[in-house]
């Protein structure tokens, strides 16, 4: 069951006075217990894991910020001026009065396509929706201020959970930037996918981010800068679930480290102590014992071909109309439409 908080509005529909705002909060009744019941099953699992959405609260979310600004972590400036190419052409071509952006964090490159769609239309309505609520409504508030016209409705949430409250709109677009599809496991991908296409109409455009395969130490120096804040981000998640959980885990036992295993196609990101390690997580009432060495994985970030990612698309009912990729084959943004 969904418990919503009453909206937050101010400004009206059509008023001179300013464009319309709003945020609405959903959280899922059980939200303790659902983080309870992930932390238990991924830690008693072997191998032992953690679902990478608990990197972000308000220290993940600012710290994923940094990471975008890293000399290593191509992916945002290769994204960006991707955007900056091709924005005002896209949003002349979807035609799309309402943006609806998921995961959309501190939302620094939807700029670009926000700059594009305020000189394109009349009533332009921006949608983000992201899990981490203080990034969420200071990044609101700062775009309400830069962009007078634009109507913004923020949804607080889970977008594997909450996407039926995306409100409905004649035309729409969906982005779904930074390769953050890249988090999800193949399988978990298509049913996001196929529940996104389940709340579009038709014609509904969509477009995506897709991190690609390139030299593998390009990969790992991405994940591996040397201002130690991916190492900071990882390990974050350690504090969350103390925080949280009431759990004990001491983070100077446990070490950073990512890698990209071929097979997979994927960066793994892991944190593994040296030494053995027991630890309580009080609210899951568990022990977890780490043998010397053995790690956790926190996160694994996919990467992508254009027969792999055009495939993901296709398996969850979305077309791509449409493929653009950076000069060095480094990322790719691909315009797909709801069929
Ligand atoms: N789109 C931005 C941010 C990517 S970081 C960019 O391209 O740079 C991933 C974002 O997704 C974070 O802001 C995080 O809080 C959010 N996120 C992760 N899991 C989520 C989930 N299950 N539901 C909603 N937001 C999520
Ligand atoms: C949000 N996501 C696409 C990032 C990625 O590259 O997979 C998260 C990240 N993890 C470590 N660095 C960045």
């Amino acid at each position: 069951m969904v418990q919503t908080r009453p909206k937050e509005s101010r400004g009206r529909s059509g008023d001179t006075s300013g464009a319309r705002f709003e945020i609405e909060r959903h959280t899922v009744s059980d939200g303790r217990s659902g983080m309870i019941a992930d932390v238990r099953r991924g830690l008693l699992a072997r191998p032992k894991t953690l679902p990478a959405k608990y990197l972000y609260d308000e220290r993940g979310s600012q710290l994923f910020d940094q990471i975008c600004d890293q000399p290593e972590y191509y992916p945002t400036r290769t994204e960006e001026a991707l955007l900056q190419e091709i924005a005002p052409g896209l949003i002349r071509r979807c035609s799309a009065e309402e943006m609806v952006e998921l995961g959309s964090g501190a939302s620094r490159k939807t700029r670009i396509l926000l700059d594009a769609m305020t000189d394109a239309c009349d009533r332009p309505c921006y949608v983000p929706v992201d899990v981490s609520e203080e990034m969420l409504r200071s990044t609101a508030d700062a775009l309400r201020g830069d962009y007078p016209e634009l109507a913004i409705h923020g949804i607080v949430g889970d977008y594997e959970k909450h996407l039926r409250h995306i409100p409905d709109a004649d035309e729409r677009i969906v982005i779904f930037l930074g390769s953050t599809i890249g988090n999800f496991t193949e399988i978990e991908g298509r049913r996001f996918l196929r529940a996104l296409r389940e709340q579009l109409r038709g014609g509904d455009h969509f477009l995506i981010g897709f991190d690609l395969v390139k030299p593998v130490e390009v990969l790992n120096a991405a994940y591996n800068d040397a201002a130690g804040i991916t190492a900071e981000f990882n390990l974050n998640v350690l504090r969350i679930i103390n925080r949280e959980l009431d759990a004990d885990f001491d983070l100077d036992a446990f070490a950073h480290e990512a890698f990209f295993n071929v097979k997979e196609s994927q960066i793994e990101m892991h944190l593994r102590p040296a030494t053995a390690q027991r630890v309580t997580i009080g609210a899951a009432e568990i022990v977890v014992d780490f043998a010397a060495g053995e790690s956790v994985r926190t996160e694994i970030s996919r990467k992508f071909t254009k027969a792999s990612a055009t495939a993901l698309l296709s398996a969850g009912g979305f077309a791509t109309e449409a493929w653009f990729e950076s000069d060095n084959g480094y990322f790719a943004l691909a315009l797909a439409v709801a069929s």
